[in-house]
């Protein structure tokens, strides 16, 4: 299995996190504002494997044309498979014209196209006149604040709305063991750390997203969308140490640190086999619109 299929089957196995965890309530305020329309031309940020998209695409009543947005062409090739088979499994019919998927069934058709290119390119890529929302899942915490500032200020020209969801902001490992704190906090400085573009907002994104939404003068509703993951999902959580694996001894500061993490490793490992931990995932949700 090469890197991108790695993170597909994570992005998979992540969906029904996401699924239970967005918030309801800003979900819902997007929806109100967005029902009078007949249909709906909507660009996913970010997009990966289509798995934002597909969420939504049951969730609207109305005709829809999607645009996907992702760096990574491996991963929207394999978007298009998935959304191939969601159709099957919706009864929709569906039919690659060109590179665009359309897919019909009595009621609804739903257009989707994808592009290979980046957030930060948007204008160039797409007509943003057209649109009537862009939408990200787990996009912005990789973004740098001077990133997202200049994402917005795009955003503020066209007068875009925005619906950002599963923004990381923490995790919490449950029963908290020694070192939990400590190591925790490594994973997140990982996520901070200097980078070509500069540094990802990480944990700290959910604070700036929403100054910085209410800077450019959007109406923001922002809620909690956590994952609550069991001691039962022990796929689930061992995926969750291999990232801590491999990110944290990036930034250890002392090689002999390496030994304490790799006890507490072994600790979380033992706990996961006899299924005593579970782990809570903090991230936030914004809805943000022009009045
Ligand atoms: C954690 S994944 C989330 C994927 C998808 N939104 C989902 O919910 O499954 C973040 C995605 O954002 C993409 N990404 C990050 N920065 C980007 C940028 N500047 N332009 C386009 N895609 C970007 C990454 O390649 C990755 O596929």
């Amino acid at each position: 299995m090469n890197k991108n299929q790695k993170l597909a089957e994570w992005l998979e196995l992540r969906i029904p996190y996401d699924a239970k965890g967005r918030n309801s309530i800003v979900e819902a305020s997007c929806q109100e504002y967005l029902k009078k329309r007949k249909s709906l031309k909507i660009v996913d940020l970010g997009a990966g494997t289509g798995a934002n998209c597909r969420y939504y695409l049951s969730k609207i009543s109305q005709d829809q044309e999607w645009f996907l947005v992702e760096q990574n062409q491996e991963l929207l090739e394999i978007a298009l498979n998935r959304l191939i088979m969601w159709a099957q499994e919706n009864r929709y019919d569906s039919q690659l014209q060109n590179s665009t998927l359309v897919l019909k069934n009595q009621v609804y058709k739903i257009t989707i196209h994808r592009i290979v290119g980046s957030i930060l390119d948007l204008e160039n890529l797409i007509d943003l006149n057209t649109f009537d929302l862009a939408v990200a899942n787990a996009v912005f915490d990789l973004f740098s604040e001077k990133q997202f500032q200049t994402f917005l200020e795009c955003l503020k020209k066209y007068q875009l709305p925005l619906l950002a969801t599963i923004n990381y902001t923490g995790t919490n490992f449950l029963p908290q063991t020694e070192d939990d704190s400590y190591f925790i906090k490594y994973y997140n400085q990982h996520m901070q750390r200097q980078q070509d573009f500069g540094r990802g907002m990480g944990p700290d994104c959910g604070s700036y997203m929403w100054e910085a939404m209410k800077h450019i003068n959007m109406k923001v509703l922002q809620g909690e969308s956590p994952w609550e993951i069991s001691s039962n999902d022990s796929v689930f959580l061992q995926l969750m140490l291999r990232f801590m694996e491999e990110s944290i001894p990036e930034i250890l500061e002392e090689i002999t640190l390496q030994d304490k993490l790799n006890t507490w490793l072994l600790k979380k490992q033992q706990m996961i086999a006899q299924k005593k931990l579970s782990c809570n995932v903090t991230h936030q949700d914004f809805w943000g619109y022009w009045e």
